[in-house]
């Protein structure tokens, strides 16, 4: 990890944002990109080979699903934080169906703080980054470095100065003609796929509302050993810390908050009111984040986005998203729309987590890689603004939220003491 803090860059409105934020910056980088002449896999069967870092449960999940994908892909280098997560990814790779594509001598699995920087050092073409979220704006930004193709787990910040982080990074890599896919895996899906062209295409008549909800269970939590330091118990119980997961809006919430940008064909809210709170979780054990989320989020053309998430155990879950409109209702997951001309979507919805991959590699033979940069931030940005807004109690606008200069990297990353931030009181909890 840079010892540098990360800046968050030159302030920008959110008509920047649009005009000459991510949207434009990478679309004219995509377009000069159709010039560049191919990469080194135009030929289409090439062996690509691929690294992970953060060897959990998601990272060890796209390692396979990268293998599944492509007959012509090895996997042959891991990086975690942590010796005993590192040998449990092995221990599961090398009895994985791919078994006879996963090459990982002890010399390609690193461990420590710098293990990224030495995967990035190897041969590989591509590398999956799938660490606790807070890591992702460095991460991509040395694996850009280095000339790696990038598959970003979602989110990829959890504070303002990494999302222009990110999107700086995201330019740099359609300059450099490298792939970033997100992990934002629904956009991947093709029954949701269809669902939004339905909704792009009128199928609702013109968007009035939306709702998104994400109630589920409370998390897992990681019981604290006596040898491990503050530092260590925190990015073993990352999602319960707003530096390492940008607390449950961000970290989970996000793929309802994404299917609501889909939704509105990725503008960006003008305005969000949030509230929270913690009242189930309780004790320093869950760390500081919150267990409920509720925010409203308005668009400029008057459109209200509903979203809200809950994790408390012993309550009715419910993951689902609506979107009204003038001419009939969209129940997203079932991939169906009600009203003036019904419609249901009845192909097949192909597996999202290996269609992610199938998508990249492809692009990558042929050499025009994907680059998700313009959705992944914007989207990672909303459900920033969403808990900014919750945690302070204040209406936001985007330009507020876009410009925050809250930084949630902790200045020295080493294992020690390491004090948990008090949980955030709306209306005391300052705006940064
Ligand atoms: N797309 C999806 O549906 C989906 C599902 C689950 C998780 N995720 C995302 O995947 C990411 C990882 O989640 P997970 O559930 O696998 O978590 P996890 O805790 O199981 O794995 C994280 C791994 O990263 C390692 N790590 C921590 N700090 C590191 C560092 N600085 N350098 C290298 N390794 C480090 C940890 O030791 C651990 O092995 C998160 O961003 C999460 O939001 C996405």
């Amino acid at each position: 990890m840079s010892d540098q803090p990360r800046t968050a860059g030159s302030a920008a409105s959110r008509r920047d944002f649009l005009k000459t934020g991510t949207a434009a910056v990478l679309g004219g980088a995509l377009a000069a990109q159709q010039n560049v002449s191919f990469g080194a896999f135009a030929g289409g069967s090439d062996v690509l080979k691929i690294g992970l870092v953060g060897c959990g449960g998601r990272g060890g999940g796209a390692a396979v699903n990268a293998l599944e994908a492509d007959p012509n892909v090895k996997l042959i280098g891991l990086a975690d934080l942590f010796p005993d997560r590192l040998e449990s990814c092995v221990k599961n790779l090398e009895a994985s169906q791919y078994k006879d594509r996963v090459d990982l001598p002890k010399d390609r699995q690193f461990t420590g703080w710098d293990a990224y920087k030495k995967l990035l050092e190897t041969d590989i073409d591509i590398v999956i980054l799938a660490t606790p979220i807070t890591f992702r704006p460095e991460h991509i930004k040395a694996a850009i470095a280095a000339g790696k193709h990038v598959f970003a787990e979602k989110p990829v910040a959890v504070d303002a100065p990494g999302v222009h982080s990110v999107m700086a990074t995201c330019v740099e890599a359609a300059k450099k003609n490298l792939a970033v896919v997100s992990g934002l895996c629904w956009r991947y899906d093709h029954g949701m796929r269809a669902t939004f062209q339905q909704v792009h295409e009128g199928g609702v008549g013109d968007i009035v509302a939306i709702q998104a909800t994400y109630n589920t269970g409370t998390l897992k939590q990681f019981p604290r050993k006596p040898e491990w330091s503050d530092m260590e118990w925190q990015l073993r119980n990352w999602q319960h810390f707003t530096w390492t997961s940008g607390d449950f809006n961000v970290e989970q919430h996000i793929h309802s908050l994404d299917k609501v940008a889909w939704a509105m064909k990725d503008e960006t809210p003008i305005r969000a009111t949030g509230t929270g709170g913690r009242q189930a979780r309780q004790g320093a054990e869950s760390g500081h984040v919150y267990d409920h989320f509720n925010v409203v989020y308005e668009y400029a053309n008057g459109v209200k986005a509903f979203a809200n998430c809950r994790q408390m155990d012993g309550c009715s879950n419910d993951v689902s998203d609506f979107v009204f409109g003038t001419k009939g209702t969209c129940d997203v997951f079932k991939h169906r729309i009600k009203g003036e001309k019904d419609w249901k979507f009845t192909g097949s919805k192909g597996q999202m987590y290996v269609t992610e991959h199938i998508e990249m590699i492809q692009s990558i033979r042929n050499g025009k890689p994907i680059n998700n940069g313009n959705y992944m931030c914007k989207s990672t940005m909303m459900a920033i603004m969403g808990r900014m807004s919750a945690y302070t109690g204040q209406t936001l606008t985007w330009e507020q939220a876009f410009n925050s200069k809250e930084n949630l990297t902790p200045v020295s990353l080493e294992f020690g003491p390491l004090a948990m931030p008090p949980v955030a009181v709306p209306g005391v909890t300052a705006f940064v």
